[in-house]
């Protein structure tokens, strides 16, 4: 009985028919995902999974109190992320889009596939606390959860392959190519003069590192940032133990920069003109990587222009898109039913 309600219930997952693809001015992504009503479904479900703090320990995280959607699935209210009971962790919680085209995951690239990522917060003892296998326990004693994998998959094992995989799916389909610049890339709009001078000096002084169409190579780099005093966090030196790994992190994309603030793996900056600042004020014998060689050489007319077209990278069709968030028409049924 309870599957026949949840069959009727499918049509409000509204099943996605718009096309998620990417436009012609973006390079090819390194993820395929696959098309139609089995991959709508996947991604629904991971969707609720994201969604559902019941991948939490006490049942209190889900993966959106740390990647909300009106922040382009980073947080602002914290400069290093929140856990279950409070606990604070050592990181600031990146922003989710255009994942496909990562070769590598987390501020150190300590995680090179997307399907494996989400195993890092659910075990985390600052994050959500749990373990795979409990997560798994509760989604087969859920109301929910038995009969959406099966529509998914067509029978009702919940196994860690297909949990993570529908987690991934969704983040997959978080895409942002719908900025203010991309309308100019595909001849909808055209610059301002302001906006085009800072656009000539981003392509001088920052593009090596933060590549457009996507803002970033998604390489490793440091950017001059002095290790702050408390966390003493290296980056990629902390896994690696390389010398020359010392302070790179990955560089993050400047797309959504409106939604995404603090800035910086630690959250030390929380305005843009802080991050234009350090860029300008490079002390000598910091540690850099090739792109920056000191100080970049920016008055106060070039920040303007720069922040200018900083602007035309914020992309609010992506930042308020309802098929991202919160998937009430599924949970509001489940309320109540000791999910
Ligand atoms: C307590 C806050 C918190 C929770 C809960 C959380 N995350 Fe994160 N997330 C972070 C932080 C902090 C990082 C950066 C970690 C690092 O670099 O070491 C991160 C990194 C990521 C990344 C890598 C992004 C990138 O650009 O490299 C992905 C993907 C991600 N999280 C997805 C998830 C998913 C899926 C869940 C739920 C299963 C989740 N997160 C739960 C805080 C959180
Ligand atoms: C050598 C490569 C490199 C160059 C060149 C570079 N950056 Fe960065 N940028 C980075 C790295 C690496 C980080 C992350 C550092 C960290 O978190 O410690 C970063 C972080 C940022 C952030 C914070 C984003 C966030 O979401 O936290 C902004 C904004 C930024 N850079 C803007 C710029 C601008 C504007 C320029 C040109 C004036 C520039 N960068 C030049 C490598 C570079």
């Amino acid at each position: 009985m309870l599957s026949g309600l949840f069959l009727t219930l499918l049509p409000l997952f509204r099943l996605d028919k718009r096309p998620r693809s990417y436009p012609a001015h973006f390079p090819e992504p390194l993820y395929r995902t696959g098309s139609g009503r089995q991959d709508s479904l996947q991604r629904e479900l991971g969707r609720a999974l994201f969604y559902d703090p019941l991948l939490s320990a006490d049942n209190s995280i889900s993966c959106a109190s740390c990647h909300s959607p009106y922040n382009a699935f980073a947080h602002t209210d914290h400069d290093l992320s929140h856990g279950i009971a409070d606990r604070i962790g050592k990181r600031n919680a990146p922003a989710l889009f255009n994942l496909g085209w990562q070769p590598f995951y987390m501020w150190d690239g300590a995680v090179d596939h997307l399907d494996m990522q989400a195993l890092a917060p659910i075990t985390h003892p600052d994050e959500m606390g749990s373990g795979i296998g409990e997560v798994l326990e509760k989604l087969r004693s859920s109301d929910l959860y038995p009969f959406f994998f099966k529509e998914v998959y067509g029978d009702t094992l919940i196994s860690s392959e297909r949990f993570l995989k529908a987690l991934a799916r969704f983040q997959l389909s978080l895409i942002s190519a719908d900025a203010r610049y991309d309308r100019v890339k595909q001849g909808k709009a055209v610059f301002s003069e302001q906006e085009q001078r800072g656009y000539t000096l981003f392509l001088q002084h920052c593009n090596s590192c933060h590549r457009e169409p996507l803002f970033s190579t998604y390489g490793l780099a440091a950017n001059g940032l002095p290790p702050d005093s408390t966390l003493r966090d290296y980056g990629r030196y902390t896994l690696s133990g390389l010398p020359q790994d010392s302070l790179r992190f990955k560089i993050p994309s400047l797309r959504n920069l409106a939604y995404t603030y603090p800035y910086m793996h630690d959250g030390r900056f929380t305005k843009l003109w802080q991050v234009l600042n350090h860029y300008s004020g490079i002390k000598a014998g910091s540690v850099l990587s090739a792109g920056l060689s000191g100080p970049l050489p920016l008055q106060a007319d070039d920040k303007a222009d720069l922040l200018a077209f900083l602007f035309t990278l914020n992309d609010s069709t992506f930042v308020f898109d309802i098929r991202n968030q919160y998937p009430k028409n599924i949970f509001a049924r489940d309320e109540g039913k000791g999910r």
